[in-house]
């Protein structure tokens, strides 16, 4: 049975067993619904064995070797697969601006940092792709177990992951790929190529960021025979949320149905149609679910003041550029909005 299915059956048991509020002592009462669904391993549940049918599931969706659900982010994914391939001592290879979690991955492995760096587009205040050169200069010169990249970096911009991996194999170190914003990416033909089927040993997406799902569920998939659960196990706890991994398994229906795929479509028609009409502002061209403005005679902190003014809040900011996050839950009503604020510069 699945996790969702398990979660609708009703018990006529009395459990008592962790968690306390009985699903129905309900503290928070706006979140009755979570309470009634929040039910721990017990004889009558056994959603344990749903979650393992559920990831193998989803593997076979996502052609992987293993796909593992994530309750704690993208984060928890990096420091697992760092924790799976590399050992005390060992270097790891990462970019120096990347998200907080990759250091962190790489201290809790106790291995060593080795940094790589990236150049900026001085026209839109954002970092360039990472490329098998930049890759294979520092991989020539120290023995580096693991490397991490970020693709797509938050704003959309897509490395060659392929290319670097050939590079990775050529020294034989592992390649972790960040694809925390790329969890569309499988699901759609107009966008980038995952990192999935592009030579990633391991890619960690959040679901929560562009796929709709709820903060903070990821996933990782590896693409190799290696032990994952274990190094998932050291940093898991041993009372997972069944309405969180629920949810997850119902994303991936949903994203792999004909309904996700149509509003992946969807709101790249939009966003398309929202870049044609607003005609003073410039976008930058990369993965189209992503919008990176700039608007004349604004830096990008004017321009995010101007939105916030007009009640819109941007997902980051630079002194160059303001991006919006779009994903399956960005509809058309709300694009609209953003086009008529734009319209107003
Ligand atoms: C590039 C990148 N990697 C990893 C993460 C961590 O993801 P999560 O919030 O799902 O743990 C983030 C979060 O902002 C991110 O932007």
């Amino acid at each position: 049975m699945s996790l969702i299915n398990i979660l609708r059956k009703k018990f006529k048991l009395d459990f008592f067993t962790t968690p306390s509020h009985s699903q129905k002592f309900f503290i928070f009462s706006k979140l009755k619904q979570f309470y009634k669904y929040d039910i721990s391993e017990t004889d009558a549940y056994k959603p344990q064995e749903a979650l393992m049918v559920a990831q193998k599931r989803a593997a076979k969706i996502y052609g992987t070797k293993s796909t593992y659900f994530l309750t704690n982010g993208s984060t928890s994914g990096i420091v697992a697969s760092v924790l799976a391939c590399v050992r005390t001592g060992e270097k790891v290879l990462l970019w120096d601006e990347s998200h907080a979690c990759h250091l962190n991955a790489v201290k809790l492995a106790g291995a060593m940092p080795v940094y790589y760096k990236l150049v900026k587009d001085g026209n839109w205040g954002i970092y360039t792709q990472t490329t098998a050169e930049i890759i294979e200069k520092k991989l020539k010169c120290e023995k580096i177990k693991a490397v991490i990249i970020t693709s797509p970096a938050y704003e959309g911009i897509v490395s060659d992951v392929a290319k670097i991996k050939e590079v990775c194999k050529k020294y034989g170190a592992y390649l972790i790929v960040d694809e925390a914003h790329g969890a569309l990416y499988p699901f759609c033909d107009k966008l980038p190529t995952s990192a999935i089927y592009s030579g990633g040993d391991f890619v960690i997406q959040s679901l929560h960021k562009t796929a709709g799902g709820l903060n903070p569920t990821a996933l990782l998939h590896c693409n190799l025979d290696i032990d994952v659960k274990n190094a998932l196990e050291m940093i898991t706890t041993t009372s997972p949320s069944y309405p969180l991994l629920a949810s997850i398994e119902k994303n991936i229906n949903f994203l792999n149905s004909k309904k996700g795929r149509g509003k992946i479509l969807e709101l790249i028609e939009n966003i398309e149609d929202l870049k044609k009409n607003v005609q003073y502002c410039e976008f930058y061209e990369g993965d189209p679910t992503k919008i990176l403005v700039k608007a004349p005679n604004l830096n990008g902190f004017e321009l995010s003041e101007f939105l916030y003014t007009n009640k819109i809040e941007d997902e980051k900011t630079n002194e160059k550029s303001t991006m919006l996050l779009c994903g399956v839950g960005t509809d058309f009503k709300k694009l609209k909005k953003l086009e008529r604020v734009l319209k107003k510069i």
